[in-house]
């Protein structure tokens, strides 16, 4: 264990576990760790990195606005907020024309949540079984996964989980009750699941036909990550509020919520927070939004991510449960846990994460090369073969389709998950 390592551990809560690395360096697709060695990184930041890392269009345009402005309360008016206002509003899916700048995935998720609230006057939220939306108390009550709830109950009242893709379950449930349905475009924490396009439409004409608020989350998928600039564009969405953050900076802290004009009458300092928007998140933004354009990220997203996906079906693993992905949020289900593949693949230089506990997830920047991919193709063989004998297969397929189809039954009601439900018990069992 190296002194970094030691001091980090001693003066930290110890929340989450740690991988056995300091990472001291990264560029574009790279990351180097304290002792030189150098990663290909399919972590990206957590879905971050979309440009790459310390792209230097983004390092220039912070350094130039740190030694102009760093901070400026929304209560001003402000040159570099200004601009981000129109970029965002310019490049978003059309009627979202208003924007709110906050600093995380889970204040953008939080502001949606309030907003819709006060905009229909209604108090019921309806989220997906295996959705995340973030960790503060509203954005952790749409999201689904017991283990983050638990620990904190009880949580905000109000909110329901239905099955995902599944548009009689949300017919069954959005009531003149419901100020918001809040979904993932594909669901990246749960799994890399992809949304149907049938169904994300029916459930925005739901919302419509029934008076809630569609808010589309794409935290983890926004900033061309799919391979469109939005998720929602894959589909023609038109949601109410769209929430952004994650690569919305170049991989500093920031949060954006876009809203349509059926957001209204929030009322006066109702919401707000000190640092959003400021001018340097800000200069980072626009920078960002012009190196997604510049190098044409969006298109490589959806080539590399197009054979990314193919070489790893091409692999004919026996471990591999499923390939799933749309552009570059890649995820291989696998017959046993996933923590020993990302070891292995640490091991060999490249790094991955998990989403859940058998699915490897590849968040790559978007600027990655297909030399690139075929050395992460070539390293996952290597690590699957090498694991083979040793992984601990968890149940074979025919009985997790027995067993989904006994759930799909039994959840094809809502499952209000303010109380013990079936989702509970798929979660310990994934355990
Ligand atoms: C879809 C989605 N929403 C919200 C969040 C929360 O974002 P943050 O971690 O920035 O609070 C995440 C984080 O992974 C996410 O993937």
């Amino acid at each position: 264990m190296t002194d970094y390592q030691e001091m980090e551990d001693r003066g930290s809560m110890g929340i989450l576990p740690k991988r056995d690395v300091v990472i001291v360096r990264g560029r574009g697709t790279r990351l180097w760790d304290s002792d030189g060695k150098e990663y290909i990184d399919c972590i990206g930041g957590i879905g971050t990195a979309n440009i790459g890392h310390c792209h230097p269009a983004v390092a220039e345009a912070v350094a130039r606005q740190a030694q102009r402005l760093v901070i400026c309360p929304d209560t001003f008016y402000n040159d570099r907020r200004a601009e981000l206002a129109a970029a965002l509003t310019r490049a978003a899916p059309q009627g979202l024309d208003r924007l709110f700048l906050c600093n995380s995935g889970t204040e953008a998720v939080e502001a949606a949540l309030k907003f819709a609230r006060v905009a229909t006057g209604r108090p019921g939220v309806i989220a997906a079984q295996r959705g995340f939306h973030g960790r503060t108390f509203g954005a952790l009550s749409a999201t689904w996964n017991p283990k983050y709830r638990a620990p904190f109950e009880p949580l905000v009242p109000g909110f329901t989980h239905v099955k995902y893709n599944d548009a009689s379950a949300m017919e069954e449930s959005i009531d003149d009750g419901t100020a918001a349905v809040i979904l993932e475009v594909v669901q990246g924490e749960g799994g890399v699941r992809i949304g149907d396009g049938e169904y994300l439409r029916r459930v925005e004409t739901l919302c419509r036909e029934r008076g809630a608020l569609f808010v589309v989350d794409e935290v983890q998928t926004g900033f061309g990550r799919t391979g469109a600039l939005f998720a929602c564009q894959h589909h023609d969405l038109r949601p109410d509020i769209l929430c952004l953050a994650k690569a919305v900076a170049g991989g500093l802290p920031a949060g954006a919520v876009l809203c349509a004009d059926t957001v209204r009458d929030i009322p006066a300092m109702s919401h707000g927070n000190t640092f959003g928007g400021s001018p340097v998140i800000c200069a980072a933004a626009l920078a960002t939004l012009r190196v997604l354009e510049e190098e044409g990220l969006v298109d490589n997203a959806r080539e590399q991510g197009a054979y990314f996906r193919e070489r790893l079906l091409a692999l004919h693993a026996p471990v591999v449960r499923e390939v799933r992905g749309i552009g570059l949020i890649i995820g291989v289900e696998l017959k046993g846990r996933v923590t020993p593949v990302l070891r292995g693949l640490m091991e060999r230089g490249v790094m991955a994460l998990p989403a859940g506990n058998t699915v490897l997830r590849f968040l790559p920047p978007l600027s990655i090369t297909r030399e690139e991919i075929d050395q992460v193709v070539e390293t996952v063989d290597a690590v699957l073969g090498s694991l083979e004998e040793s992984l601990p297969v968890h149940r074979n397929r025919s009985d997790r389709s027995d067993q989904t189809d006994r759930k799909d039954r039994a959840d094809r009601n809502a499952v209000n998950t303010n109380s013990a439900g079936p989702g509970q018990v798929e979660a310990r069992e994934a355990e």
